[in-house]
C-alpha cells in the first residue's frame, strides 16, 4: 500500500484545510511544539481508514471543538495493483452528515464510487484494498507516542498477545475457539444421525418381515382365487352339460312321444280295419254255414228222393229232383263263393292281427327316456348362478396384494432414508474426523510452527537494529515463555533485555536506554508485521523518538532511520525538538496560531 497524501479540515485541532503529500518524501522531520498537531497528521490517516485515532477518539470527540462541524479528512492511497482509491470520512457534515466515501480513480480527474450502503461495510472494502486493518496499520505505519513503544514494559502475556495478533496466532486461537464449538455441533450432528441410522435400520427390518409376510399372503390369496376360478369354471362347464343334457332329453322324449302317438294312431286304425274285417269275416261264416245248411239239406232231399223227387223240408210238397239239384248247385255255388269270400276274410283279419300285435309290440319296444334330473329352465338357472359365482370371484379385490405393494413402497422410501442417513453420518464421521484433526494442528503444530517461524526472523531484526542503535551494548531478544493460565500451559513470546553495562530486566534501564530498547523492538515488530501482513506501507512515522537520546545515540538512530529509507519511500520524524531539525535536509513544521493548526514546509 502506497499512501499518497492526507488532507484534513476541522479535524481534531486543525481548522482551515491542510494538506500533506506522503509518498516519495524521504526522510523528513515534522516540527512542533507541544500540542501543536503533530500527531494529528498521523490521527487522521488512521481515522480516516478505521473511524478512530491512534489515542481512541472517535465520534464527535475528533470535530474541532471551534468550528463544531464540517469535519473531513481525505487519504489518497494506492493499492497492490495500482489502483489509485481516495477516502472521505466526514463528520458533523453539513451536506455529507457522518458519512464515508470510498472512490476509486478511473481517469485525471475521474472518480468512481464504490462506497457500500453501511459504514462497516465500506470500512471492510476500504481494509480489502488497503489489505491492513486497524492494528496491524498502526503498526505498519506509527513507532512511538504510546503505539507499541511500552511494549518491552508489558508483562509476558501482553506481549505475547501482540505478537499473537501480528503473527496471526490471535486469529488461529479464534479458530480454535471455533473449531471446538464445531466439534460439538458435528458431534451432536453426527450422534442424531447414528441414532436416525439405527433407528431407520430398525424399521427397515420390521418393514421388510412386513413385506415377507404380505408377499405371502398376496401368494396364497393368489392361489386361493386360482382354486376357486378352477371350482367357477368348472361348475360353468359343469352347468353347460346339465343344460346340454337336459335339452337333449326334453327333445329325445319329445321324439318318443310323437313315436308312439303316430304308431298308437295306426294301431287305433289297424284295430278298426281288424274289427271291420273280423265281423265281416263272421258274416261270411255264418253265410257260409247257412249255405252249408241248405246245401245240406238239398243233398238230404236228394238222398231221401226216391222217385226223384224231392220235398219241401218246410212245406212238405213234393220237389223235383232236377229242381232240387239246380237248387243244390246254385247254393253250392254261393257257398263257394262265400266260403272264398270267409277265407279272404279270414286272411285279412289274421293279417290285421299280426299288424296290430306288430304295433302294439313296436309301442311297447318303445323305451321309456331316461329322465334327466334336471329341467332345461333349472339348468339355466344353474348356469346363470355359476357364471354370477365367476364374475363374483375375479370381481373379488385382493386385500394382501394391495398391502404387498404399499408395504414394498415404505420400505423403499425407508431405505433411501436409510441410505440417505447414512450418507450424512458418513460424511459428519469425516467432518469430524477432519476438526479434530485441525483441532490437534490450530491447539498445537500451527502456533508452534508460527512462533518457530516468527522468533528467528524477530531476532534478526532486532539483533541488526539493536546494533544500530544501541551500538550493541543492549541485547534485545525475543524468546519463548511459558504461561500457565487455568491449568493450561500456553507456550507464547516475550522480549527479554541484556544490558552489557547496566542491569538486565527492562525497568532496570534508563529512560533513554528504553527509549532506544523500544524502538528496537517496535522497529522489529513492524518489520514482522510487513512480512507477515505482505503489504508494506509506503511510510513511517516516526513519534519523538529522541526524547532522551544523548547525542551520540541521535547519530545512531539518523542512521537507523537511513537505513528505514531503503524499505520505505518516506520517513516521518516528529519532534517539539526544534534543535534536531538540523539534522534533516526536509522540514514541515507544525504550528498552531489563532486559526488553528498549520503544516508549512520549510
Ligand atoms: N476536538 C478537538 N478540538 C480542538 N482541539 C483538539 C481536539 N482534540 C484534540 N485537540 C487538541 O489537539 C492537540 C493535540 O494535538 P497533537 O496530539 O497532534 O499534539 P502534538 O503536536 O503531537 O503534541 P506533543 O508534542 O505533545 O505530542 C491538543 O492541544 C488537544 O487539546
Ligand atoms: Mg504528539
Amino acid at each position: 500500500m502506497r499512501i499518497l497524501s492526507v488532507e484534513m479540515k476541522n479535524f481534531k485541532t486543525v481548522r482551515q484545510s491542510q494538506r500533506l503529500k506522503l509518498s516519495n518524501r524521504g526522510l523528513v522531520c515534522i516540527v512542533g511544539s507541544n500540542g501543536a498537531g503533530k500527531t494529528t497528521i498521523e490521527d487522521a490517516l488512521v481515522w480516516a481508514l478505521s473511524g478512530k485515532t491512534l489515542s481512541g477518539l472517535k465520534g464527535n470527540d475528533v470535530v474541532n471543538e471551534d468550528i463544531g462541524r464540517n469535519c473531513h479528512v481525505r487519504l489518497r492511497f494506492q493499492d497492490a495493483h495500482d489502483h489509485v482509491w481516495r477516502v472521505d470520512r466526514y463528520r458533523k457534515h453539513k451536506r455529507y452528515r457522518n458519512r464515508l466515501f470510498l472512490w476509486q480513480r478511473v481517469g485525471p480527474g475521474r472518480w468512481v464510487d464504490k462506497s457500500r450502503h453501511v459504514m462497516e461495510e465500506t470500512e471492510a472494502e476500504i481494509r480489502k484494498h488497503t489489505r491492513l486493518d486497524f492494528t496491524s496499520f498502526v503498526v505498519s505505519t506509527v513507532v512511538g507516542q504510546g503505539v507499541l513503544a511500552p511494549f518491552s514494559a508489558m508483562s509476558a502475556p501482553e506481549q505475547s498477545k501482540v505478537i499473537d495478533t501480528i503473527t496471526g496466532n490471535d486469529v488461529v486461537q479464534v479458530a480454535l475457539s471455533t473449531l471446538r464449538e464445531r466439534k460439538s455441533t458435528v458431534k451432536a450432528h453426527l450422534d442424531e444421525l447414528l441414532h436416525d441410522v439405527e433407528s431407520l435400520t430398525t424399521r427397515c427390518e420390521d418393514a421388510k418381515g412386513y413385506v415377507r409376510k404380505a408377499k405371502a399372503g398376496a401368494v396364497e390369496e393368489r392361489k386361493r382365487k386360482k382354486e376357486r376360478l378352477q371350482i367357477c369354471s368348472k361348475s360353468i362347464t359343469k352347468a353347460r352339460r346339465t343344460l346340454k343334457e337336459a335339452i337333449e332329453a326334453e327333445k329325445a322324449a319329445k321324439e318318443r312321444d310323437d313315436r308312439v302317438k303316430a304308431l298308437q294312431s295306426r294301431l287305433d286304425a289297424v284295430k278298426k280295419r281288424f274289427e271291420l274285417a273280423d265281423g265281416q269275416k263272421t258274416t261270411y261264416l255264418v253265410e257260409e254255414r247257412e249255405l252249408r245248411k241248405q246245401m245240406d239239406r238239398y243233398n238230404a232231399v236228394l238222398k231221401k228222393g226216391a222217385k226223384g223227387v224231392g220235398y219241401c223240408e218246410h212245406c212238405g210238397g213234393q220237389i223235383d229232383n232236377g229242381v232240387v239239384k239246380g237248387l243244390c248247385n246254385n247254393v253250392e255255388a254261393l257257398y263257394d263263393i262265400a266260403h272264398q269270400a270267409y277265407t279272404k276274410s279270414a286272411d285279412e283279419v289274421k293279417g290285421l292281427r299280426d299288424l296290430w300285435e306288430k304295433l302294439a309290440k313296436e309301442i311297447r319296444a318303445q323305451e321309456p327316456v331316461k329322465d334327466s334330473s334336471w329341467s332345461v329352465a333349472h339348468a339355466r338357472d344353474y348356469l346363470r348362478e355359476a357364471k354370477e359365482a365367476l364374475q363374483v370371484v375375479k370381481k373379488e379385490k385382493p386385500t394382501w396384494r394391495e398391502a404387498w405393494l404399499n408395504a414394498k413402497k415404505r420400505m423403499a422410501k425407508l431405505e433411501t432414508q436409510l441410505a440417505q442417513s447414512k450418507k450424512k453420518a458418513a460424511s459428519a464421521k469425516r467432518q469430524l474426523a477432519y476438526v479434530l484433526h485441525a483441532e490437534r494442528e490450530y491447539s498445537h503444530d500451527i502456533p508452534l510452527d508460527i512462533q518457530d517461524a516468527s522468533l528467528p526472523f524477530l531476532n534478526k531484526k532486532a539483533a541488526r537494529f539493536s546494533k544500530i542503535i544501541t551500538d550493541g551494548i543492549i541485547d534485545v531478544e525475543f524468546a519463548t515463555e511459558k504461561t500457565n493460565k487455568g491449568g493450561n500451559t500456553k507456550e507464547g513470546i516475550c522480549v527479554t533485555t541484556q544490558n552489557a553495562r547496566g542491569g538486565s530486566k527492562y525497568i532496570q534501564q534508563s529512560k533513554g536506554e528504553r527509549q532506544k530498547i523500544d524502538l528496537v523492538v517496535a522497529s522489529s515488530i513492524q518489520a514482522l508485521n510487513t512480512e507477515m501482513a505482505r503489504a508494506g506501507v509506503n511510510t513511517v512515522f516516526y513519534d519523538e523518538p529522541f526524547d532522551a537520546l544523548d547525542a551520540a545515540s541521535v547519530e545512531r538512530v539518523m542512521q537507523f532511520l537511513q537505513e528505514e529509507l531503503k524499505t520505505r519511500e518516506s520517513v516521518f520524524v516528529i519532534t517539539h525538538n526544534v534543535a534536531l531539525q538540523s539534522h534533516f535536509n526536509n522540514v514541515i513544521e507544525v504550528s498552531k496560531p489563532e486559526g488553528g493548526t498549520i503544516f508549512s514546509e520549510v
